[in-house]
């Protein structure tokens, strides 16, 4: 018998990950790890997520206490001796503050608290999996690149945000410090939407395309490529790369890989197909942040009611991301039978029609916690 724990479940993967999961495993085989927030209980939480992505409340009303560990890993300390621990047999580690912006717990909770988390599960004997969930950016790929898998040896100072460099870090600590950690770290590249609900769960990242092309400039050239996934195919990767006997301890991207991914010009042309608008294409230019910093007062009018600083810290790093023209190969992963993902252009009306009506300002928020 299995017992599979996922952490995150509150958020954008980790939710989606766990809708999946409760469609494959009996419910008494989930654990949950997750925190309440003030008078707002982790099971509410949870169930109150999984609507997001059109679980109804016969299927989350399934969910109990029991199938929750409440804890943070900020404060690892207060759960790690909670007895229900030792039953697992294998993880899903979504856990994580993914953000961009300077967040003081990005190093406590991602490096720290996750190696405390990852340390006691390493002493637990049923465990035979522990998929830990990374970020494809967090190796600095080299521009221009189809990017293989490998292990991250680049020095921590060349991140652009906190977030990549404690990506990086703790992908190492375990590596090399939890040597009888049954270990899989799976890279998504960059998740934007669900294939079939576009950006009802979340719209992070989605904004990115909006913002650029409402501007009609930015950083990027429209021929660079860019690898995005929906969730629900990252979702349905990390439960095969928890459950396939096929799965080597090591490295897999979650991506799109060249065959899937697309560039900036078809971006263009499907978000205008989708809101009725002309591609932006014929009038585009690429800009540098002196220009952005030129035109920060009409902000609000172009995006709705906003922190110019917020706006201009988001378009200088999406824009050095955006002209970094790189894939993340995916020839491992889909060697274990996952299905292909779809192309961000197949699913993007979706997107579009599942944030009309919000502005810029308001998307963005998930990403600048
Ligand atoms: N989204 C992407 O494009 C992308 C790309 C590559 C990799 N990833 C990785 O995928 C994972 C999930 O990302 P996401 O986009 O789903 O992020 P998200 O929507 O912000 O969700 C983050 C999850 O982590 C939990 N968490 C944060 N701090 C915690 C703490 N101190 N203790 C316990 N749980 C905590 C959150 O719980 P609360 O609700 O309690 O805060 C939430 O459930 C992350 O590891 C991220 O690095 C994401």
């Amino acid at each position: 018998m299995s017992k599979l724990l996922i952490t995150g479940c509150t958020g954008f993967l980790g939710g989606c990950v766990l809708s999946y999961a409760l469609k494959k495993y009996n419910i008494k085989d989930i654990l949950i790890l997750s925190r309440t927030a003030g008078d707002y209980q982790a099971l509410t939480r949870v169930q109150d997520n999984l609507a997001r992505f059109g679980l109804s409340p016969e299927i989350t009303g399934q969910l109990t206490d029991s199938n929750i560990i409440e804890g943070d890993l900020a404060q690892p300390e207060l759960f790690l001796n909670n007895p229900c621990l030792n039953e697992v047999t294998h993880v899903i580690n979504c856990a994580a503050v993914a953000s961009f912006g300077k967040n003081p717990m990005i190093w406590k909770v991602n490096v720290e608290g996750t190696f405390a988390f990852a340390k006691r599960m390493s002493e637990v004997p049923s465990l035979q999996r522990f998929v830990h969930v990374g970020t494809a950016m967090s190796c600095l790929p080299e521009p221009g690149h189809n990017i293989k898998e490998s292990l991250i040896t680049t020095d921590d100072s060349e991140h652009i945000v906190d977030y990549t460099r404690a990506k990086a870090a703790i992908e190492r600590k375990m590596h090399e410090e939890l040597p009888g950690l049954p270990l899989v770290i799976a890279r998504p590249s960059i998740i934007v939407g669900h294939s079939e609900l576009g950006c009802k769960p979340s719209s992070s990242i989605f904004w990115v395309f909006k913002m650029a092309l409402t501007l009609g400039k930015f950083m990027c050239n429209l021929q660079d490529k860019i690898d995005v996934v929906p969730v629900d195919f990252c979702a349905e990767a990390l439960l095969t790369l928890t459950e396939s006997e096929n799965v080597k301890n090591g490295v897999y991207h979650v991506s799109a890989g060249p065959e899937y991914s697309v560039n900036f010009a078809e971006i263009d042309e499907a978000m205008a197909q989708a809101g009725g608008t002309k591609p932006v294409a014929d009038s585009y230019s690429m800009v540098d942040m002196g220009y952005f910093m030129g035109i920060r007062k009409s902000f609000p009018t172009l995006f709705g009611e906003c922190n110019e600083r917020i706006i201009l810290r988001a378009i200088n790093l999406y824009g050095q991301f955006s002209r970094l023209n790189v894939t993340f190969d995916n020839t491992q992963l889909l060697h274990l039978g996952v299905s292909a993902p779809r192309k961000f252009t197949s699913y993007i009306d979706k997107c579009v029609d599942s944030t009309r009506g919000q502005s810029v300002t308001e998307m963005m928020a998930c990403d600048f916690k």
